[in-house]
């Protein structure tokens, strides 16, 4: 027997280390081809993800949850969570909207800490007066959203097709923020990065101030009362913002599964019903400092632009964004959820796609027109994911 060449042996056992990290890749592990340094960040980061702030350690006045965790845990941190919060703004009829950040929009917050109730007497922060819309959103997984952040711009806008010059009843707009830049992140994706909405977060969600986000929130508009923040303002250095945020950033896709013969037939009706119109089932990163998020596909099922989902499902403005519209939700996960559509109200998978209104209309006819076991292989492509 002739030994094979020891570079191709190397090859080999490298071929084998590959698949059995595969195998064995679990969800909530962070990206494969990480450095040892970038490694150990998502492991601090996890430790700040996961922790417990006290109006002590800065928290509040007005929060949500006491940490990145107490939202984003299901199954493990970084995933989704039982809590669905408030976003408030108002919509004039000439399409402009306002987030009401003078008043303490578009977030609202549903707890307070004892100092801020012994001030002011108040549960929670109240709703603007001028508010037009109320919208409810759940808790998301976050799996997957460093590939989503490392998306070049000009992917996205590729995809878009504002007039609908196609003719195919689906026309698909980027949100922008309001410097202009193309936002991607959020139910509405205003945010264009992973960064921002996590420094925001740390504010809107748990009262914690930052390098990037140095001031707190405001009671309904009203400065927080002398002598109920605890803590210095920012409350926690850029160190520690950086390693939550890389957390996030480093966070892998749940890994993909064999898919049954079913499944395989699923994920073609998928596309002849032309789901994959929204539902882009794969985009790819531009070049990345970090090797793991440089030049990679990410199977997302979005192409993070603004569908109009029709009158049913909708609720808040948010930038360019109508009530009516919403980003393309990932499918990355779906077996992992439990709720579905922005507020949750479809229980099952099946249910928030007949929930589909607007330009997806015609998407879900044909959905409903499938025979029995042409819609039950969609879904089980769908919960293959
Ligand atoms: C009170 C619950 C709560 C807490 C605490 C919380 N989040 Fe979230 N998170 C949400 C909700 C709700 C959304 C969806 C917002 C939307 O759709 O506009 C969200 C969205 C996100 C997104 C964008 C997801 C996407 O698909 O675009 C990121 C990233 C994120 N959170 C990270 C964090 C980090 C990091 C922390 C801690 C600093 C945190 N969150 C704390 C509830 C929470
Ligand atoms: C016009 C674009 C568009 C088309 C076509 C479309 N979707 Fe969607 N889909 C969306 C948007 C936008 C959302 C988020 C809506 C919300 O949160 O209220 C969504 C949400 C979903 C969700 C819920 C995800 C979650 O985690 O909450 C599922 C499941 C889904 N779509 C499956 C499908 C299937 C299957 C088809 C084909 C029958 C389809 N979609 C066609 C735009 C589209």
């Amino acid at each position: 027997m002739r030994l094979p060449p020891p570079g191709a042996l190397a090859l080999l056992s490298g071929l084998a280390f590959m698949a059995a990290c595969a195998a064995t890749m679990k969800v909530g592990a962070p990206i494969e081809g990480l450095e040892r340094d970038q490694r150990d960040q998502f492991d601090r980061g996890r430790k700040g993800f996961e922790r417990v702030f006290t109006p002590r350690t800065g928290l509040g006045p007005l929060f949500n949850e006491t940490s990145c965790a107490g939202c984003h845990e299901d199954p493990v941190s970084g995933g989704s969570g039982e809590e669905s919060e408030l976003h408030v703004a108002a919509y004039s009829r000439g399409g402009v909207c306002d987030p009401l950040i003078e008043k303490g929009g578009p977030v609202i917050q549903h707890k307070v800490t004892p100092e801020l109730k012994a001030a002011l007497g108040i549960d929670s922060e109240p709703v603007p007066a001028g508010a037009t819309a109320k919208g409810t959103r759940t808790s998301p997984a976050l799996f997957g959203l460093g590939l989503l952040d490392a998306v070049p711009d000009e992917e996205i806008l590729a995809l878009a097709d504002p007039d609908d010059a196609d003719g195919d009843g689906i026309s698909g707009r980027p949100n922008r923020n309001y410097d202009g830049r193309l936002g991607r992140f959020g139910r509405k994706a205003l945010v264009p990065t992973l960064d921002e909405f996590i420094a925001g977060a740390y504010v809107a969600e748990q009262g914690i101030t930052n390098p990037s986000v140095p001031d707190e929130e405001t009671i309904g508009g009203k400065p927080v009362p002398e002598g109920v923040d605890l803590v210095p303002d920012p409350e926690i250095d850029r160190k520690a913002l950086e390693d939550t945020i890389d957390f996030v950033r480093f966070l892998a896709p749940p890994p993909s599964q064999e898919l049954t013969g079913a499944a395989k037939h699923g994920r073609k009706i998928f596309s002849q019903i032309r789901c994959d119109r929204c539902h882009v089932p794969v985009l790819k990163t531009g070049e990345h400092a970090v090797e793991g998020l440089s030049n990679r596909e990410v199977a997302a099922y979005t192409d993070l632009l603004l569908h109009d989902m029709g009158p049913e499902l909708s609720d808040i403005c948010l930038g360019l964004a109508s009530p009516s519209e919403f980003r393309t939700q990932p499918l990355m996960g779906l077996r992992l959820s439990h709720r579905f559509l922005h507020d949750g109200r479809a229980k099952t998978i099946e249910e928030a796609v007949r929930m589909h209104g607007g330009e997806a209309s015609a998407a879900r006819d044909r959905f409903n027109a499938l025979p029995p076991d042409g819609r039950n292989a969609l879904l089980e492509f769908l919960k293959s994911l």
